[in-house]
């Protein structure tokens, strides 16, 4: 067996420096996944600290030239099952086929209930209220088949903090990359003066003090009778004796009242409203500023709400506020293109924002 952690597309690199962290091995690196070693302790400890990553899985098995239903189903029935999981747990099957021989997701479904059902005779692949049930994920790509069981339950980028829903967030997971690849030296200020709901100063916040994103949630695992029950609260312990005691400059500003509310909401739950300075102010202001010598990370709008605003003008501004300021540290994402208005050498990388393609600018 081993763990399995899926990403998204061109992050992959820096969840692997997550892993790397915590000192486990790299056993396998493709795109949106990377591969790591089982043990009960590492499946606590990843779903704990994954800032980056979307979902931890337990590999149980991964074959090449599962190329038909008769290969698949001695696949699926050669897992010993009643070692994993309690009978009255309910099954959730999904199923991917990618190039693959075998197509046909429902059919594959099919061989996955007759092939389990064989190996565990007293099986009760029913709703079952009182115990939780298991997501199995069985994954064929270019007939290479991996199944899969679901470690996390919810989605590990959907943060605890963001209550509310709020248009154009950015993906807590990116925010965090985008935090972790500007290497932010913790005594300098940290600054997003696009802030609406407050996404990346929260997570430059969890990241300065060293805060597991994870220590208040439940996760699959806890069920599996296979893995040790106080593994996780061992894990949670370790984990709180690392947060750091020190207080860090976090700046959010924002032109929309609206802000103010939905990151108070946000904040609050995620205990920073006292901490990050807020103020509700156009970045224009700063421009009067001199020698501004700040780490910023910034989503700037991809459009604006008022008609009366012009998206050009406000990418200009954004330029000439980057432009004036030699010591400012940089990266900028967003789907406009304003690369020629900025005079420092930059890097541009792509990249996605839950579905929309987007560019990170970054200062070299
Ligand atoms: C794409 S959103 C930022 C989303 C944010 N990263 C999050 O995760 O919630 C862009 C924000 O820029 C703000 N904005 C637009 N024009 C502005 C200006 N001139 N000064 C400051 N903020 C502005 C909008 O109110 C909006 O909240």
């Amino acid at each position: 067996m081993n763990i399995v952690l899926t990403c998204p597309l061109w992050l992959e690199s820096l969840a692997k420096k997550e892993l790397e962290l915590l000192w486990l091995p790299i056993l396998n690196s493709q795109d949106k996944q990377i591969t790591t070693a089982f043990s009960d302790e590492n499946l606590a400890k990843v779903n704990l600290w994954s800032r980056i990553w979307n979902k931890v899985y337990i590999e149980l098995v991964k074959k090449n030239n599962i190329d038909s239903f008769d290969k698949l189903f001695d696949l699926i029935k050669s897992i010993k099952w009643s070692n994993l999981i309690l009978e009255e747990n309910p099954i959730i099957i999904n199923a991917t086929s990618i190039s693959s021989t075998l197509e046909s997701v429902p059919w594959i479904q099919k061989i996955w209930k007759k092939a389990i059902v064989d190996s565990l005779t007293t099986w009760f692949l029913r709703e079952n209220d009182k115990f939780p049930s298991i997501y199995v994920e069985i994954v064929l790509i270019k007939d290479t088949c991996q199944i899969l069981i679901d470690s996390s339950w919810d989605p590990l980028h959907k943060r605890w903090y963001r209550k509310q829903s709020v248009e154009a967030p950015l993906r807590e997971n990116l925010a965090a990359w985008l935090v972790l690849l500007s290497s932010w030296r913790f005594r300098e200020n940290f600054y997003d003066f696009f802030c609406w709901s407050w996404t990346i100063v929260i997570e430059a916040w969890l990241i300065a003090k060293n805060i597991a994103p994870w220590l208040n949630r439940n996760f699959a695992f806890e069920k599996f009778k296979f893995i040790k029950p106080w593994i996780l609260e061992n894990e949670k312990n370790k984990a709180k004796e690392k947060i750091m005691n020190k207080t860090y400059n976090i700046f959010a500003s924002d032109l929309d009242e609206d802000a103010l509310k939905i990151a108070s909401d946000n904040a609050k739950i995620a205990w920073v409203w006292d901490i990050i300075k807020f103020e509700k102010r156009d970045f224009r202001d700063f421009l009067t500023e001199k020698d501004l010598a700040w780490t910023i990370v910034s989503n700037p709008p991809y459009w604006l709400r008022l008609q009366d605003e012009n998206i050009d003008k406000l990418y200009k501004d954004i330029a000439l506020l980057l432009n004036k300021n030699r010591d400012l540290r940089w990266w900028v994402i967003t789907d406009y293109q304003f690369g020629d208005l900025i005079k420092w050498e930059y890097k541009k990388r792509k990249l996605y924002n839950w579905w929309k393609m987007c560019y990170l600018y970054i200062k070299k």
